[in-house]
């Protein structure tokens, strides 16, 4: 038990599952559920892929490939007792098999599988373990001689157990970016950080759980912690943050996962950078912007958004992500005024050699307040990938809504409100944002005093664009890129 505790199985599994998948040459063949086109099957240098979820109460089965760097983002393999079990196996149609779900009143026959595997596996564990270790070290070893002369920045590592040669968090990620599979930081050490991190103080509440304050290492981070009811989403989000080159200065820093059980208790952990400005919702309704900082924030939240949205094909590649749950609570400020998007709890990955979207698509997931009208009323043909990025395009529009108005212009601003705040009550129902939005057919103001500013004007243009009724007719996130650049460069604002 304790060893499994600190290794858990299925990912023991998949470590051996992944030293054996170097020995193939070729392709393995997995039964696909979603690919029709393919006859049901797809091909894949990775491993094939089962899982079931309780989703409402019911089992939900998907069976499909995964690529060798997603089997190497850890947490791919990763089951739980109560809402997951998932398996990744390594012959040709080895998904081909029936998961189930233990019964619901695990305690007697649960503690017998648990034997079993524990029998089993222990051996294997260590074996795993004593892998990670030296590979571990080796790289430890080659990073410290090859960066004897980068400088960290930041205060000395104190009170920190793990022991970095000296290296501050910024190095340990840097490291796993430019190295590897560039989608995480070793299992090992994600745990080490996660158990050596202090938590300090309650910062916010959340959709799931709490996000807290924490320190690490002399660096502040952030801790959301889900309680393990939410596991799902916790699974979910880790396994989001930890896709392949998904880093970039305007998407949220994720460090580390992890979960802690003590017996009775679950809790589950996930690390980030830590902003200190809070949500660009609270920011916004605390302070006022000028035209350059608006632009400069509409910028940098464009440019997360089209990397999320971009497909790089390759092996330093990603895959497209839709976020699905765009809004200015899950956006955050940083230090310089600009912004990361955060919570990929609700993001679908886009596979295009199988075009299979990743997870059962439940379209109706985001916040009401935020949704596009094609998710609404239920039109939106959640098996076109790009139907998922034009919703997400529409919440953008809304959120560049809500930071224009606080901009100052001629010393004249509006108050901070939430978009549609004049048309539907304080916590609308789907219904009062479809009368709105679908039938009605309205959309929050662009006032008047927008138009004597380029800069505004564009913002207003650009909006309008993002709340085209038909999803297609929106811009991109790339197009909208582009178009601000140019302006920023035009209007020669200090970035
Ligand atoms: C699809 O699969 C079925 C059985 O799995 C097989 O009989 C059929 O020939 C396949 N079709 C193609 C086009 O490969
Ligand atoms: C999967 O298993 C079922 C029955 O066990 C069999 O009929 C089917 O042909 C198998 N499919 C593949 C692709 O092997
Ligand atoms: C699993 O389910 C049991 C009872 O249904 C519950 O007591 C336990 O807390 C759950 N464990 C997790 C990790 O969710
Ligand atoms: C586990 O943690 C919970 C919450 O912190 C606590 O209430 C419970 O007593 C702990 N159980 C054990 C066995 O330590
Ligand atoms: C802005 O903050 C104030 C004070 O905390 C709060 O009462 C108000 O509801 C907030 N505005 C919005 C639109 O949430
Ligand atoms: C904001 O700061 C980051 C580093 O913290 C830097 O990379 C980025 O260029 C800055 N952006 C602007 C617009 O100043």
């Amino acid at each position: 038990m304790l060893i499994a505790g600190l290794l858990p199985l299925p990912r023991a599994t998949a470590l051996i599952l992944l030293l054996g998948a170097a020995t193939l040459c070729t392709g393995l063949k997995c039964v696909c559920l979603m690919c029709e086109t393919t006859n049901y099957t797809c091909q894949t240098e990775g491993a094939c892929w089962t899982s079931v979820m309780l989703t409402n109460g019911k089992e939900e089965v998907i069976k499909s490939c995964i690529s060798l760097p997603e089997l190497k983002a850890q947490v791919y393999c990763h089951s739980s007792n109560n809402i997951t079990r998932t398996e990744c196996c390594h012959s040709d149609f080895c998904n081909n098999i029936t998961l189930r779900l233990p019964p619901a009143s695990p305690s007697t026959s649960h503690f017998g599988h648990v034997e079993l595997t524990a029998i089993v596996t222990i051996p294997i564990c260590v074996l795993s373990l004593a892998i990670i270790l030296t590979v571990y070290t080796c790289q430890r070893r080659y990073g410290a001689y090859r960066k004897t002369r980068r400088q960290c920045i930041e205060e000395p590592l104190t009170d920190c157990n793990l022991d970095t040669d000296g290296k501050c968090l910024k190095d340990l990620i840097y490291d796993m970016t430019t190295s590897g599979s560039g989608s995480g930081l070793p299992l090992l050490v994600q745990r080490t950080i996660a158990r050596t991190v202090i938590i300090q103080e309650l910062v916010g509440k959340g959709r799931f759980g709490e996000v807290w304050k924490g320190r690490w290492c002399g660096e502040d981070v952030a801790v959301k912690i889900f309680s393990s009811r939410d596991e799902r989403s916790w699974f979910r989000e880790a396994e989001v943050y930890q896709t392949v080159m998904l880093r970039h200065e305007n998407v949220l820093g994720f460090i580390a996962a992890d979960n802690k059980d003590n017996g009775t208790w679950t809790q589950l952990w996930l690390i980030s950078e830590y902003h200190e400005q809070g949500s660009l919702y609270d920011y916004l309704n605390r302070t006022t912007i000028t035209i350059g900082g608006v632009m400069k924030m509409a910028l940098s939240i464009v440019s997360g958004l089209a990397h999320l949205h971009m497909e790089i094909v390759g092996t330093r590649g990603k895959p497209a992500i839709a976020h699905r749950d765009l809004k200015s609570k899950n956006i955050l400020v940083k230090k310089n005024d600009t912004c990361a998007i955060a919570d990929l709890g609700l993001a679908v990955k886009h596979d295009s050699i199988t075009n299979t979207i990743d997870i059962p698509q439940n379209p109706r997931v985001g916040t009401k307040r935020y949704m596009a009208p094609e998710l609404l009323d239920d039109s939106i043909n959640m098996y076109h990938f790009e139907s998922f990025k034009c919703a997400d395009i529409y919440s953008l529009g809304l959120v560049y809504w809500e930071i224009t108005r606080r901009c100052s212009v001629g010393g004249v601003v509006d108050e901070y409100q939430l978009p549609y705040y004049d048309m539907v009550p304080s916590d609308p129902s789907l219904e009062d944002m479809r009368k709105v939005v679908c039938e009605q057919k309205l959309r929050p103001n662009i006032p008047n005093q927008w138009q004597s500013f380029e800069a505004l004007r564009v913002m207003g243009r650009i909006m309008r664009e993002c709340w085209y009724a038909n999803g297609k007719a929106r811009l991109t996130a790339l197009r909208i890129k582009k178009t601000l650049s140019q302006l920023c460069v035009d209007e020669d604002f200090k970035l």
